[in-house]
């Protein structure tokens, strides 16, 4: 497994805020914080699970380290094959050329992100045809590869999307993101719009992907029992800011922040089928337009003080590569599961 002397991206500062508009001349009346000052990283050939409720940011992080958003502020570091590490956030788009190639992105909804105008044999090879990476007679025998990585009969080229199951769908998605032949992928919750009985085969061929063509990969879910499976460390994100991040087993085992230990609260989840305990922190997720005063957690912490309602904390690393923000992380002797 790769360390951390190797990393492939840096995150340092990130922030994505939407401005809101209201009225006939559009004034912008607030900002929607979906990406607030995160910071990590991942090394080359890990897997970073990143877990939080939905609307927590997940998706605009990932789409803005693939630079599908601008940023708002903040550093992108990405270990490009021949130029070492680039900030990514700072490339005009004409400068993304190797940048696209080298990283890709697996979406959530294999229903909604497959044009069902367009072939198979189009949609995968589109990220070629875009960055001008293949010529035209390359293309056919390039896609009947993927189809064959992929698991998918090659005989189907020319069907459209609508032809096929939702698994088989995903394969179609994981395809494409490998037509260019990548060495980082965000995965957004490529298992969650799924039958149960296929998560488990499209998670293993992600597993053997990853080992085969020494893949990178971003892992969002907004359920812990999949992550477990597939990630080295973990990232917990609450309200567009990291809460905690670690050694899987660090994240399982030792938590250092409560948001965790209520997320945690139902595992082990051996059995994927169970749900993780996404709701067993009591409320509900505070608005990324107006979010709570503080530490944006309190209103939901069994263990806020005076202070957490007035000083927001930093994100510190308490342990080898663990990293919380809570300012009573010391103090809390927090429950995990063993993993
Ligand atoms: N293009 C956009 N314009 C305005 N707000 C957005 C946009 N995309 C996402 N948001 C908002 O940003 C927040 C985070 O959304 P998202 O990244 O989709 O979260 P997640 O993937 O964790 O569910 C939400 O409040 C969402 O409504
Ligand atoms: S800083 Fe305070 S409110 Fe926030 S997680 Fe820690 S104890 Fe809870
Ligand atoms: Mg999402």
């Amino acid at each position: 497994m790769a360390g951390e002397d190797k990393r492939l991206l840096q995150v340092e500062g990130l922030k994505k805020h939407f401005p809101v508009e209201r009225g006939f001349l559009r004034k912008v009346i607030g900002h929607v914080r979906a990406v607030d000052d995160v910071t990590f990283s991942i090394g080359e050939g890990e897997t970073l699970g990143v877990v939080g409720e939905s609307g927590c940011g997940k998706t605009t992080l990932g789409l803005t380290i693939l630079r599908g958003e601008d940023p708002t502020e903040g550093k992108i570091l990405f270990n490009l094959e021949k130029q070492g590490m680039t900030d990514i956030a700072q490339l005009r788009k004409q400068e993304m050329k190797d940048f696209r190639r080298q990283a890709q992105m697996i979406f959530q909804d294999p229903y909604s992100s497959l044009d069902p105008r367009m072939t198979v044999i189009d949609i995968v090879s589109e990220p070629l045809v875009v960055n001008r990476l293949a010529k035209r007679k390359e293309i056919q025998q390039r896609v009947e590869y993927l189809m064959d990585v992929v698991g998918l009969d090659v005989r189907y080229l020319k069907r459209y999307p609508h032809a096929f199951s939702g698994g088989q769908r995903q394969r179609i998605g994981i395809a494409r993101a490998l037509s260019t032949n990548p060495r980082f992928l965000v995965c957004d919750e490529p298992t969650s719009a799924l039958d149960v009985s296929i998560q488990a085969q499209i998670l293993n061929l992600m597993q053997d992907l990853q080992e085969e063509f020494g893949l990178t990969y971003m892992f969002i879910a907004h359920d812990l029992s999949v992550v477990q499976h597939v990630s080295n460390r973990v990232a917990i994100m609450y309200l567009g800011k990291i809460a905690e991040s670690g050694p899987k087993e660090a994240i399982f085992g030792q938590p250092q922040h409560p948001y965790t230990e209520a997320l945690l609260r139902s595992v082990p989840i051996a059995d994927p089928k169970i749900q993780s305990g996404l709701e067993s922190a009591p409320g509900e997720i505070g608005n990324p337009m107006n979010p709570p005063s503080g530490c944006y957690f309190h209103p939901r912490c069994a263990y806020a003080e005076e202070r957490c309602r007035e000083e927001g904390p930093e994100l510190r690393e308490l342990d080898s590569q663990h990293f919380a923000a809570c300012h009573l992380a010391e103090k809390l002797d927090l429950e995990g599961v063993i993993v």
